[in-house]
């Protein structure tokens, strides 16, 4: 008996330690993939180059997916028999900008580490690139690494959770509130639509 407890012990502390490997970090691809960050980085900064609203478009394509389903690649995946694309939600379609971009970023990912570096992780560094690049001592940060790609989507949810053109304050308050962003956010992500 003393043994089936000390396994069941043994096997809780493993689900406790799978557990805590799970939680993102930013040191996520240090020994995978050393060199993701950096060619993110370069991929993101070529399409700025180009186009410098972009890194407007970066920003806001990374907090309309994490608005819906949290931070998971939703937003990318497209219309099929059993996926209810995001992109065509009332505060997406033919507005969020970027796709090809973020496209671009996994493909050179994928040619020096197939199959490591997760969509999600790509567009949240890409925000975070985009904003350091264009904003001279603007803000920058650590991103945490290790979100999974979600396999499903919900439009249903995109045009319930986004923010509408035509929210009142409150109700614009409140949303973002729920995700937990504060008023300051709200303004800080609101100045991304140009
Ligand atoms: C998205 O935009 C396209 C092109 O303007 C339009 O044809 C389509 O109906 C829109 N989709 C939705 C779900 O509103």
């Amino acid at each position: 008996m003393a043994v089936k407890v000390a396994a069941a012990f043994i096997f809780m502390l493993f689900l406790l330690s799978t557990a805590c490997q799970a939680k993102l970090s930013s040191a996520f691809y240090h020994k995978s993939c050393p060199k993701a960050e950096s060619t993110i980085r370069t991929a993101i900064r070529t399409a700025i180059a180009r186009e410098r609203r972009m890194a407007a478009s970066l920003i806001r394509l990374h907090f309309h997916d994490c608005f819906v389903q949290g931070c998971d690649a939703s937003i990318l995946l497209d219309e099929t028999s059993s996926i209810q694309s995001e992109k065509t939600a009332g505060a997406n379609n033919n507005s969020v900008r970027g796709y090809e971009v973020i496209d671009k970023a996994k493909s050179k990912v994928e040619k020096i580490c197939p199959g490591v570096v997760s969509c999600a992780d790509i567009i949240a560094v890409a925000a975070r690139d985009a904003s350091a690049y264009v904003s001279v001592g603007g803000p920058s940060w650590a991103v945490k690494l290790g979100r999974r790609d979600s396999t499903t989507a919900s439009r249903t949810l995109a045009n319930a959770e986004l923010p509408a053109f035509f929210d009142r304050l409150d109700r614009l308050l409140s949303r973002f509130q729920k995700k937990g962003l504060t008023a300051r956010d709200m303004v800080a992500l609101s100045g991304w639509h140009q």
